[in-house]
Order: structure tokens, then C-alpha cells, then sequence
């Protein structure tokens, strides 16, 4: 695979062409924490290691970046010399600043380049930097990086993208500065300019020096965002300048999932398009990033020469040892991510640290690590959603004797109806995972099981993990509930019921807004109903609701707030909106109002076994809470 094949960045050798992209991660600036986090993706065979740091908080006040300082260098140095251990270089990623929202408690107002909104349509202006406080950021920046040299540090990757500070100055939408940092192109690069300038002249020459940048924000010219006509221009001048390769992004915080494309984004991301055409004005070696822990489409892009260096990032959240796997031909073991974003950037951006949904270790290194039991015990895993898969496979790891009672003839629960919508089947690789894995440690698992509480306590385990999920709510009190026009989400995603032409969804939650679209795609009208006074009243992350957002703009789709379900007919629904009933005609209603936890097996069991309860038999949740819950429950054993 081209993956494994070495390559240089300068006078450096990369090992194979997996790099772990910066992700800042929250966890403090290089205690033991961060250090076991970065280590234990060397170890699992990244070739790079992207470490990001800012500058300064001086200005933007706290950040999920780390420090690099005086204090924090033992703790630096300690990363940089256990990640070359395992032959990994370590790169660090300095970031000017922010240039978003965030602010030090004693400055007024957040700082940019220019004093433009905050964010689109915000009467609030940030504060202009001045010359001295530029001079001030990228004093720090050359004061971090001669640290990080003289901790051993191999290379340099400046922070120039996705429209923070750095991508402010160089954007003409957020640079309108008269002074020499704004108006012309030369003026706009020259806050960049002169950070590689001094790196060079601090570090020498010939110091690995990377910039990550936005060639094409994939917004329009004509509002001041960047064209790939400017973003090449970009390239040919990093190139004169003397740096050894770039790092190619798309998209900003105005249209955030390009940048981070969740799940619904299926379709190679625009990363390779701009990448492409990046490299055909450079002979500079090109990294790019965006879902390329897919190592088919990562393998793609190297095979078409779109890119030279696959950077990965929330893959190896949620499987540190991909290289490895990949290069021991254990590509069935990668558990891939599901493009949540759920404990990644949103714990991050909710002043969390790093987390993720399908890797409950990761940024708990040494804190949630599975050990070896000297004592087995009889496991009986009831239900094999992601929770009970994850809670089975981690008992196996530990060493316990594992069996799991499925009463579906598959495997994955709710999560697998998830993973049915077209533009999200990617997800199910995590599924392929499990399912490799609990082959691979010989776990037993019966389908087609329905666990009954005489049954459990006759296989007399000496625990019980039950994860029996939840089931679509039908509210028995709505009159006509029971009709032959009324069928769940849930069935409607498995091609189990048959649909005439106008559809009515109850609920706009993740589950009823989806199935509308999977339904308006194949051509039926739909109406989306919703009894709160917003689509999507859950909580969604912003990427994952951009992109939603935009899928949803569907012609066939329209949706219906402060709406509530009063009745069903053979041939209509009667709502209720703000005190006055209406009468929807429709051929059919989906039911999309939810799950009720299916607990009724763990409360005729808790009194009589060892049983714990998780994830949506509990309450319906996210993967997240479901999978964190089942590791805890078998670190409890
Ligand atoms: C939790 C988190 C934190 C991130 N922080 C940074 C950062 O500090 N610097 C950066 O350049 N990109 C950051 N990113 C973006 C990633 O480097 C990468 O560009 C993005 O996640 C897309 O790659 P992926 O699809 O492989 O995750 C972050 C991403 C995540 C998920
Ligand atoms: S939280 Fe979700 S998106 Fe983030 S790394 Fe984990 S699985 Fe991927």
C-alpha cells in the first residue's frame, strides 16, 4: 500500500504516511494526561505526530490548545522523547491565535485582524489588532518554537486556516485593515510571511516548516472568501518562501462541516479537489485531511496523486493502532469512526477535553485502560448494540468468558437502523469491527435470542451487562394510533412497510428529520411535524447540523412546528397548532416521537443477579453515552 511507503518532508523521514493531525485536545498542557494521549497514537504506528500549542493566551484567554512555556517544557519534552521511541516524529502546530469568539478575561473584546463581525450578522466587531500586539503574538510564536526545537521537536506546522487568525489576515472578507497587514495580496500574507521568516531565522533554514491553509473556503469570491485562484497563488508563494509542504484544508467557521465533514458527508470531501489542484502548481509534498481514516479513500487519494501525506484525525481517536493494524493486514480490526462529532469537537468545544463515542479510552490513557483480570468471570451481554459489542469485546480483552443474547438476528441495535439512510451508511464499519472482533476473541453470541429472567438466572452468570436498548414510542392515548397507515421510522428505514406517496413524519428529531430525507429522495411528499417550536430541538452539533440543515432544504420536504398529533385517520391526521386543529391528508404516518427504554428484563433481574443497566435501556441517548457506559460497567468488574 502506498500508505506504508516512506516519505520525506525536507530532510525529513516520515516512516509511513499516516500523520495524526493537530486536534487540541483540552487536556492541559503536557501533564501526564496529554503526554499518555499523544504517546499512545505512536505507538500504534503514526509516522507524525501533529502536537498543537497556541502562542499566546494573553489575547484570547483560555483555549483547548496547550502552552508550550517553561512550565510545560518537562512535560513537552517527555511527549517528544517517548513519541521517538516508537520512531514517530513529532510535529508541533503553533497557532497564532484564534481570531474567533473567545477572549482573555481582561481584554474587552476578541481580536482579529480587523474590527469586521464576530460572525456573519453579529452587531459585535472584534478588536483590531495593533502593530505592537502583532509584534507581541508573533514574538511568542518564535519564543514556543525555539522551546520546542530545544526540546526535539522535527517539525514546524504554522496555523493558517479555516478562517482563524491567521486566515483572517490573509482573507480579504475579514482583513480590511489600511495599514501594511491589510488591502493588497502581499499585504494580506504578510502576518504569515514574516511568522515563517522568523522560524526560519530561529530554527534555520532547513527546519521542516509545514503550513496548513485554505486554498478555497468553498464560499463565494464576491463576499471576500478565498478562490482557488488566490489559494494558488498562496501555494506558489509558499513554495518561493522556502517551505516544505503543505497542508491543504477547505471550508471555514462559516461553513464548518467542510472542514470537519460529518457523516452525512459520504462523498469524497473537498479536501482532495483542492488538494489536486494544488499540486499541480507545487512539487511541494501535499497533506490534506477530512475522513481520510477511511483508509480505502485515503489510499485512493495517494494512488490518484492528489495528495503525498494522509492526515488523520478523529480516526485515530477511535482506533489509535490503525498504521499498525493496517501495516499487520488487520484492516477488518479498525474500528472506524462514525463521524459523530459528539465527544471529539463538541467535548472540546464545550470546554470538555477530548472524547470519543466509540473509544471510551481515548483522553483517558491510563486512567480507562482495560487490564488483564486474574480473575474470570461468567459475562452474559444481553443485547448487541454498540454498548453490549463494546461492553463484550472489552470483557473478552480483560479476560473474562463472554456470552451475548441478541433477539434480533443481526447485530447493532438502533444503531445499525441509523446507519441505513444512504448518506450515512459509512457508519456501519464500526459494526464490521465489532463483528471481527467478537469472532476474533471467540465470544459467543446467540441471534434470534429473547433473554427472559428465568433464563438468565438458569445460565447463572456472575454478571449481566443489559443492553436491550429502547423501543419506538407509539403513544397509546392518540386515537387511532393502531391504523394500518401507522408505522415507525424505525420500520420505514428497513424497507418494512409499504408507503404511499404523501407521508406525514411525527417527530423532527434526528430520527424523523433523516427519514424524511431517505423518503423525499426516493420521490414521496413529506411533512415533518414537530410539537416544539424547532425542527431538531435535541441538541446537534454544529457540523452535523449544517450539513443536516442543507439536506433537509429538500423541495419534497416541509416541516411544521409548534405542531401537535391529536388523532390519525384512514386518510388524515388532525394537529393542533397554537389552539386551532387542521386536518393533514396524508396516505400514511411515521412515527418518529422517540424511544422508551425496554428495562423491563433488568428490573425483574436487579434483585436477584448481578445486573447493570446501559445506554438507551436506561434512556435513549447518543452512542456516546452508551459505549462510555459500558466500559465503565466491565472496568467495574
Ligand atoms: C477535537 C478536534 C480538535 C481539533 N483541533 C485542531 C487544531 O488544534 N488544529 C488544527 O489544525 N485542526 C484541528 N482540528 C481539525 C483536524 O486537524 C482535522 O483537520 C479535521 O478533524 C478533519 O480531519 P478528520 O476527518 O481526519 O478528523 C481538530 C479536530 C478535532 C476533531
Ligand atoms: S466522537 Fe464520533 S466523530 Fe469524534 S472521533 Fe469519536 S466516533 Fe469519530
Amino acid at each position: 500500500m502506498k500508505a506504508l511507503e516512506s516519505i520525506r518532508i525536507g530532510d525529513l523521514e516520515l516512516k509511513n504516511r499516516y500523520v495524526m493531525v493537530a486536534m487540541g485536545p483540552d487536556i492541559g498542557d503536557f501533564g501526564q494526561r496529554a503526554i499518555d494521549y499523544y504517546v499512545r497514537r505512536a505507538k500504534g504506528g503514526a509516522s507524525m505526530i501533529m502536537v498543537n500549542v497556541m502562542a499566546t493566551k494573553e489575547i484570547d484567554g483560555p483555549t483547548p490548545s496547550a502552552l508550550l512555556n517553561e512550565e510545560s517544557y518537562d512535560g513537552f519534552k517527555e511527549l517528544v522523547d517517548r513519541c521517538h521511541k516508537y520512531d514517530c516524529k513529532v510535529c508541533i502546530q503553533i497557532m497564532p491565535g484564534v481570531g474567533l469568539q473567545t477572549k482573555a478575561p481582561d481584554r474587552e473584546k476578541p481580536s482579529s485582524a480587523s474590527a469586521t463581525p464576530i460572525y456573519p450578522g453579529s452587531d459585535m466587531t472584534f478588536h483590531e489588532l495593533t502593530k505592537e500586539e502583532i509584534k507581541f503574538i508573533q514574538g511568542e510564536v518564535s519564543k514556543t518554537l525555539k522551546l520546542a526545537k530545544k526540546a526535539g521537536v522535527d517539525a514546524v506546522e504554522i496555523h493558517a486556516y479555516g478562517g482563524y487568525l491567521t486566515d483572517k489576515f490573509m482573507t480579504e472578507r475579514w482583513n480590511i485593515r489600511t495599514d501594511e497587514y491589510g488591502g493588497s495580496f502581499e499585504n494580506r500574507m504578510r502576518f504569515l510571511n514574516e511568522i515563517i521568516d522568523n522560524t526560519k531565522e530561529d530554527l534555520g533554514e532547513d527546519f521542516p516548516l509545514i503550513v496548513k491553509f485554505t486554498p478555497n473556503h468553498y464560499l463565494p469570491a464576491e463576499d471576500g472568501y478565498r478562490d482557488i485562484e488566490e489559494g494558488l497563488k498562496i501555494a506558489k508563494m509558499l513554495e518561493e518562501k522556502g517551505v516544505h509542504a503543505l497542508h491543504i484544508d477547505v471550508g471555514c467557521h462559516d461553513n464548518w462541516y467542510m472542514a470537519m465533514p460529518p457523516i452525512y458527508q459520504q462523498d469524497m470531501v473537498l479536501q482532495m479537489e483542492a488538494s489536486r489542484q494544488v499540486k499541480k502548481v507545487t512539487s511541494l509534498p501535499i497533506i490534506s485531511n477530512g475522513r481520510l481514516g477511511d483508509i480505502g479513500k485515503a489510499e485512493k487519494a495517494l494512488e490518484n496523486g492528489w495528495i503525498d501525506i494522509v492526515g488523520v484525525g478523529r480516526g485515530f481517536l477511535t482506533d489509535p493502532d490503525f498504521p499498525n493494524k493496517v501495516m499487520e493486514n488487520r484492516t477488518d480490526e479498525i474500528r472506524y469512526c462514525i463521524y459523530c462529532n459528539e465527544g471529539c469537537i463538541n467535548s472540546v468545544s464545550e470546554g470538555r477535553h477530548i472524547d470519543c463515542a466509540v473509544n471510551p479510552e481515548t483522553g483517558y490513557e491510563g486512567v480507562k485502560t482495560l487490564k488483564k483480570t486474574d480473575d474470570p468471570k461468567k459475562i452474559l451481554v444481553i443485547g448487541a448494540g454498540p454498548g453490549g459489542c463494546h461492553a463484550a469485546i472489552a470483557a473478552a480483552e480483560a479476560g473474562h468468558d463472554v456470552e451475548i443474547w441478541e433477539r434480533e438476528e443481526r447485530l447493532g441495535g438502533n444503531f445499525y437502523n441509523a446507519c441505513l439512510p444512504p448518506f450515512k451508511r459509512d457508519g456501519i464499519k464500526v459494526l464490521h469491527y465489532y463483528r471481527t472482533m467478537l469472532d476474533r476473541l471467540n465470544i459467543r453470541i446467540k441471534y434470534c435470542k429473547e433473554a427472559t429472567p428465568e433464563e438468565v438466572l438458569r445460565y447463572n452468570p456472575d454478571k449481566v451487562i443489559n443492553a436491550t436498548g429502547g423501543t419506538p414510542i407509539r403513544p397509546r392515548s392518540i386515537k387511532g394510533i393502531d391504523k394500518d397507515n401507522v408505522t415507525t421510522a424505525t420500520d420505514v428505514l428497513q424497507n418494512k412497510s409499504i408507503l404511499g406517496d404523501n407521508i406525514v413524519i411525527v417527530g423532527a428529531g434526528l430520527v424523523g428529520c433523516e427519514t424524511g430525507i431517505v423518503l423525499a429522495n426516493k420521490g414521496k411528499k413529506i411533512t415533518i411535524i414537530e410539537m416544539m417550536d424547532s425542527i431538531l430541538p435535541e441538541p446537534v452539533f454544529i457540523q452535523n447540523l449544517m450539513m443536516l440543515t442543507q439536506l433537509l432544504d429538500h423541495p419534497n420536504i416541509e416541516t411544521k412546528t409548534s405542531t401537535k398529533l391529536m388523532e390519525i385517520r384512514d386518510d388524515s391526521i388532525i394537529v393542533s397548532k397554537d389552539g386551532v386543529e387542521e386536518q393533514l391528508y396524508c396516505d400514511n404516518v411515521v412515527l418518529a416521537m422517540g424511544f422508551a427504554p425496554n428495562n423491563g428484563l433488568y428490573e425483574e433481574l436487579k434483585d436477584k443477579i448481578d445486573i447493570v443497566n446501559i445506554g438507551d435501556s436506561v434512556q435513549a441517548r447518543r452512542v456516546l453515552n452508551t459505549v462510555k457506559e459500558a466500559h465503565d460497567a466491565i472496568l467495574a468488574i
